[in-house]
């Protein structure tokens, strides 16, 4: 079995057409207890606890894809979620669990690595009515005009970046992504155009972010991950980083809450602390911070990872990366184009690679069946490499989705229903501009032809050398 970055290289060209397809029906949703008698459980991985956790965390992908190959596109495993996870990769399985009631199939965010992080009641942690109305008073920020209104702020974050990127020394694009990102989130949350000033308690917490966010690739953060799975409150490391990240993010809302114009103020930190629970209360400190981190979290290393796997894939596909540049530089087509390439990219690397929800009542899931509380993962990995849904499923193709949307079910980067991701607008909205801002101004290429390898780092999946590029030539 290849590994994705072998099975790339593999990949030939494919036949004209055909580049998208369904997969067969398969029955899934609650079923009544004798009902989900007659139905076998799903097949387990025969494979010791402790090391399914390790190759879980460690190798993801070689462990599911390996899984579906040997006991079909349902198997359950036992890992660091309690009852040991069943794993699904069937669009109709799917739909079932996006569009069940949120009491049927609450998230399994609340058990995620990023609980002892975030706290268990930011909007992504929460389940039930804490859950709806966290996200009832954030989407407004993360919406059609909303979005607009960063459209500028994004296109100045990435001109500042292109601007100082050296020509003909190579240099990993992660990070440099990440600095856009990351500056458009905080621009948001803050309500600030473009960095901010140094000495001010948001530019202390913007660097101390960047470098837990840093830390969070050495060797030991996998430790602290290991120690931290499971717990509420985080220890060892990552309760002396938090402990850091957390004085600054405090003495920013203290100075918030102070400000004259808080009132008048529509970015995000001013909206949390206007905010009134049901029983009219507003926000602890505690809260509005779990929220803040989520959002920074959240919003801005997913969306820089996905923008450094486009490239990534974009510079070892060269006719692809070709009708790109041409696209954009003749102004032929180049929305439709842009939007291709991040819809591949995010086919073919899902940063976020798996996403669960915990079963109330018996599901079923083809030809099997789970008693109530079973944990159900969606493996968005999975999903998009199925032959049925995308022929070739190993080659990078952005034309599949030329004159095409994706479909609810069957592409799912950023999960569904209640749960969707709250920042998806934002995210798209990032990608098109950064890409197109590089693609127009830059020619770059692969420091090294093969393929990067996927890690996982917390709950993310991204490339191993941060998708390491040189800038040949900068254009006029
Ligand atoms: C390419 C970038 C991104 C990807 C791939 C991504 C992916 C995801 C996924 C898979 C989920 C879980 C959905 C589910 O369980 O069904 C999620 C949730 C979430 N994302 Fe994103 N995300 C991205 C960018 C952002 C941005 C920019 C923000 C904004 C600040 C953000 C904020 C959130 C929040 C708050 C949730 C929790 C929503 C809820 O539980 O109601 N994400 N994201």
């Amino acid at each position: 079995m290849p590994t994705i970055a072998e099975a790339d290289t593999l990949a030939s060209e494919l036949p004209e057409g055909g580049l998208v397809g369904q997969a067969p029906p398969s029955p899934a949703g609650p079923v009544e207890p004798p009902d989900a008698e007659q139905l076998a459980e799903p097949p387990v991985i025969a494979l010791p606890r402790a090391l399914q956790v390790i190759r879980f965390n460690q190798r993801q992908i070689e462990f599911v894809f390996r899984a579906r190959r040997e006991l079909g596109e349902v198997f359950r495993t036992r890992g660091v979620v309690p009852d040991g996870p069943v794993i699904t990769s069937h669009p109709d399985h799917v739909r079932s669990l996006f569009t069940a009631k949120p009491e049927d199939a609450p998230s399994l965010t609340g058990e995620s690595p990023l609980r002892p992080i975030v706290g268990p009641n930011s909007v992504l942690t929460a389940i039930g009515s804490r859950h709806m109305r966290q996200r009832k008073l954030l989407l407004p920020s993360f919406h059609g005009e909303a979005i607009d209104r960063y459209a500028q702020m994004i296109a100045d974050a990435a001109q500042r970046e292109i601007d100082r990127w050296p020509v003909g020394a190579p240099f990993a694009l992660a990070p440099r992504m990440q600095a856009i990102t990351l500056d458009v989130i905080m621009g948001g949350i803050f309500g600030i155009e473009g960095r901010p000033q140094r000495a001010t308690p948001e530019h202390q917490l913007r660097t101390a972010i960047r470098g837990l966010v840093a830390a969070s690739t050495w060797p030991t953060a996998q430790l602290a991950e290991l120690m931290n799975l499971g717990r509420d409150e985080p220890v060892g490391l990552t309760r002396v980083g938090l402990s850091l990240l957390d004085r600054r993010t405090y003495a920013v809302i203290a100075k918030r809450r102070q400000a004259a114009d808080v009132q008048q103020r529509r970015d995000i930190l001013s909206l949390l602390l206007h905010a009134r629970t049901e029983d009219g209360e507003t926000l602890t400190d505690r809260e509005v911070r779990d929220e803040l981190l989520t959002l920074v979290l959240a919003g801005h290393e997913t969306t820089a990872n996905s923008l450094a796997w486009a490239w990534e894939r974009l510079l070892r596909t060269p006719a692809a990366h070709e009708r790109l540049r041409e696209a954009v530089r003749t102004g032929a087509d180049a929305a439709d184009h842009i939007e291709a390439v991040i819809t591949e990219g995010m086919r073919s690397r899902p940063v976020i690679p798996i996403i669960g929800r915990r079963v109330a009542v018996p599901w079923r899931l083809g030809r099997y069946a789970v008693p109530a509380g079973t944990p159900v993962a969606m493996s968005i990995l999975l999903l998009h490499h199925r032959e049925d849904l995308y022929p070739q499923p190993f080659a990078f193709k952005p034309e599949r989705w030329l004159g095409r949307k994706p479909g609810t079910y069957e592409w799912i980067p950023f999960g569904g229903g209640i749960r969707r991701c709250l920042g998806a607008a934002l995210a798209m909205a990032e990608q098109r501009v950064v890409l197109e801002a590089i693609v127009r101004r830059l020619d770059l290429e692969a420091e090294d032809p093969r393929p990067e390898r996927a890690v996982h780092r917390n709950v993310t999946m991204i490339p191993l050398r941060g998708a390491r590029v040189i800038v040949r030539r900068r254009l006029a």
